[in-house]
């Protein structure tokens, strides 16, 4: 997985999986706020985080905030869930299953991002370096009874997205 250079960084104490639900409802609403922006350069989000630290929850709740109906499938198995939500391609990948770095370049997946898609990547450092960079990149760990959630924004447009959420998340939970 290539890295870049963090701009901004963000903890969040999510107390339970209502707090998970909210944060990923507050991710819906940032991308509806910079929806042009995202359209104009795609925009990548890496999920990092052990198994069960609540990756596919928070993508779920921010499916289900863009207005996804039916089931949310986790893409353990089939390696990515394709979506069309707010007129853009959102793919739900999950690399876990990869045995190889390199399993990214024979996949064909590659040629899912770019202008127009949001990419939601669990597992990215199992795709290797062509995954293309995440602009936000989210780790998950299990603290206590609940999770820790860290957002980092290595682009302008990551650093504007995960700023709006933010503010949304803590709008919603009363500034905790
Ligand atoms: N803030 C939270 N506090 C406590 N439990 C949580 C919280 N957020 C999510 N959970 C729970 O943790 C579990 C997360 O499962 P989930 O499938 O989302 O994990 P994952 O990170 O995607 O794992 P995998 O790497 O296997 O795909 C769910 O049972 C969910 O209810
Ligand atoms: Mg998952």
């Amino acid at each position: 997985m290539p890295t870049a250079r963090t701009l901004t960084s963000w903890q969040l104490k999510l107390a339970d999986p209502e707090a998970t639900a909210a944060l990923g409802h507050a991710l819906a609403r940032a991308v509806q706020v910079h929806l042009t922006e995202i359209r104009e350069r795609g925009l990548q989000m890496g999920l990092s985080g052990d198994l069960g630290a609540g990756k596919t929850a928070l993508i779920r709740a921010m499916l289900r905030a863009l207005g996804v109906v039916g089931s949310v499938k986790s893409p353990t198995y089939a390696l990515v869930e394709p979506y069309a939500v707010s007129s853009l391609d959102f793919y739900h990948f999950d690399f876990y299953r990869f045995s190889d770095p390199s399993d990214f370049g024979s996949s064909g997946f590659r040629e899912l991002f770019g202008p127009g898609r949001l990419c939601a990547n669990e597992w990215p450092e199992r795709a290797g370096d062509r995954l293309p960079t995440s602009d936000i990149s989210i780790t998950l760990k299990v603290e206590g009874d609940g999770r820790l959630a860290s957002l980092a924004a290595t682009s302008e447009l990551g650093q504007a997205c995960l700023t709006s959420a933010i503010a949304e998340y803590q709008a919603g939970s009363g500034g905790t």
